[in-house]
């Protein structure tokens, strides 16, 4: 194997894997993508929904600032003191490792102290606004699964806007507004993200909450992804179930937390007066000790592995995909569309392999269960109209929608979206509760069923 650096500890374990109990323990982890097992025809692979681990994205990233020469320093310059703006003796030297303050160091390891940090040119050219972007780039499609968390040295902008891109920075998202004035800024009303909801999750607000002050003690910006993890999965995220059940069925709310690349819009400093003091322009600049991006590879369900070579981050697919996503079947496996893996039924998820292509069948693989007849799938009624699709018909409970014609629905429901329960149409639900007696010894069912209870105990839909 080519040196590489490995963004989870799975990999070997899944590579080498022999023997392995069917059910991870732990629900939602997807932290492999097969098993064997055994069955009558002896031991096969069983394939199932993964994912890399979750990890600190910021030492994938590259990182560009603009205006270029924003960084102090070059020319040397004097800054006031952040704590006391009458100190105005520090200095700033790009040409001195100990006076410089270039943009890798807000991704540095903090220690206590110091903290080290990237700093600003002053504002000497006021009025002029004091603007900066700070672009992070994967060059590759990552899944948030943290709060950003970005912490100032200096006091907290005034004004600032996190933006996104899923197109490697082709285009832009504004993804949440910050002012210490909202309206009088951006010309919309305050919000903080506990004011939204399910059903209001994708909004773009402006928030007030971080940019008090000058002078304030709290240096820290937050971008809320786990407030909005807590709409599906609970205040203690405990039902990732639940989460999982929606990211699966509604494709605006996983691209939500997708992104290539971030963008963080310095607007105009913290002033912490009405009025700039124009005597002491020394005062004003931006400083960032740190920035924590926390996500993983968006690998479709298709891998376990992301790896890091050559500066840039590519998912090792399984269940014959490729592509840096595992976005495509593999060659000579095309015998039916591509499709993402689904994180449901939980815990295993539906691997949705790629299988080999028509022409190539010598021997279907009789362990995917979900797909047993190729051939009249695919070629039955190409003109027919959408059963399903990814934006306005969605197969219900956790189905997936195949090819717009049909929906894969978890064991327990039938029907054209999925709507109905099983147990209803075959008449043998239980009492008033609409659950069915827990059948013994599976412990998949058990799971499913508990899934079942979950899902049913959220709102419908989002409206999206
Ligand atoms: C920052 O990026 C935005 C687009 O996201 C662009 O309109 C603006 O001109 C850029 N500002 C600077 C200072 O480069
Ligand atoms: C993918 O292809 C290889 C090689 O033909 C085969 O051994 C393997 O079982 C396939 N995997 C899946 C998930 O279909
Ligand atoms: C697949 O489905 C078609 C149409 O429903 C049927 O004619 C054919 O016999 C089926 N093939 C197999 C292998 O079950």
């Amino acid at each position: 194997m080519y040196l590489s650096r490995f963004l989870s500890i799975h990999a070997l374990w899944v590579t080498v894997s022999s023997v392995m109990q069917p059910y991870p323990l732990v629900w939602g982890h997807y932290d492999v993508c097969k098993t064997q097992i055994y069955t009558e025809e002896g031991k096969v692979w069983d394939y199932m929904a993964c994912q890399p681990e979750s990890t600190d994205m910021t030492k994938y990233l590259k990182v560009k600032l603009d205006p270029p020469d924003i960084t102090c320093g070059d020319p040397p310059e004097t800054f006031c003191a952040m704590g006391n703006p009458y100190m105005c003796n520090n200095e700033c030297d790009a040409s001195t490792p100990e006076l410089a303050h270039p943009p890798e160091l807000m991704f540095d390891f903090e220690g206590r102290h110091p903290s080290t940090f990237w700093q600003s040119a002053t504002w000497k050219e006021y009025p002029k606004p004091l603007q900066v972007n700070i672009t992070l780039s994967w060059s590759k499609t990552i899944e948030l699964t943290d709060n950003i968390v970005i912490t100032f040295e200096s006091g907290r902008p005034d004004q600032m806007i996190l933006e996104k891109s899923l197109d490697y920075g082709r285009t832009w998202q504004p993804y949440q507004y910050y002012a210490t004035d909202c309206l009088d800024a951006f010309h919309m009303d305050p919000k903080s993200v506990k004011d939204l909801s399910q059903h209001t999750v994708l909004e773009i607000i402006c928030t007030e909450e971080y940019s008090t002050g000058y002078m304030t003690n709290s240096k820290i910006i937050h971008f809320e992804i786990k407030d909005r993890f807590a709409f599906f999965a609970g205040p203690w995220l405990r039902n990732m179930a639940s989460l999982y059940g929606q990211l699966d069925t509604t494709k605006k709310l996983r691209d939500f937390f997708t992104v290539t690349d971030l963008r963080i819009r310095l607007l105009r400093p913290a002033v912490g007066e009405i009025f700039v003091d124009e005597l002491h322009l020394a005062r004003y600049f931006y400083a960032i000790s740190d920035i924590k991006v926390h996500g993983r590879c968006k690998c479709n369900l298709h891998a376990t592995v992301c790896v890091y070579d050559n500066s840039k981050l590519t998912c090792e697919c399984e269940h014959n995909t490729t592509g840096p996503d595992c976005g495509k079947c593999k060659k000579n496996y095309q015998g039916r569309p591509w499709s993402p893996g689904s994180y449901l039924p939980i815990p295993k998820g539906t691997a949705n392999t790629c299988i080999p292509s028509i022409s190539s069948i010598g021997n279907p693989p009789k362990f995917n269960r979900i797909w047993p007849n190729i051939s009249s799938l695919e070629v039955s009624n190409p003109k027919q109209a959408n059963v399903c699709d990814n934006e306005l018909l969605h197969c219900q409970n956790g189905g997936t929608c195949h090819n717009n014609v049909r929906c894969l629905c978890p064991a327990a429901y039938t029907g054209i979206l999925c709507e109905k329960l099983r147990c209803e149409e075959a008449g043998s639900c239980g009492s008033d509760s609409g659950q069915e007696a827990p059948p013994r010894g599976s412990p998949a069912l058990l799971l499913l069923l508990l899934l079942l209870a979950a899902l049913l105990g959220t709102a419908g839909p989002l409206e999206i």
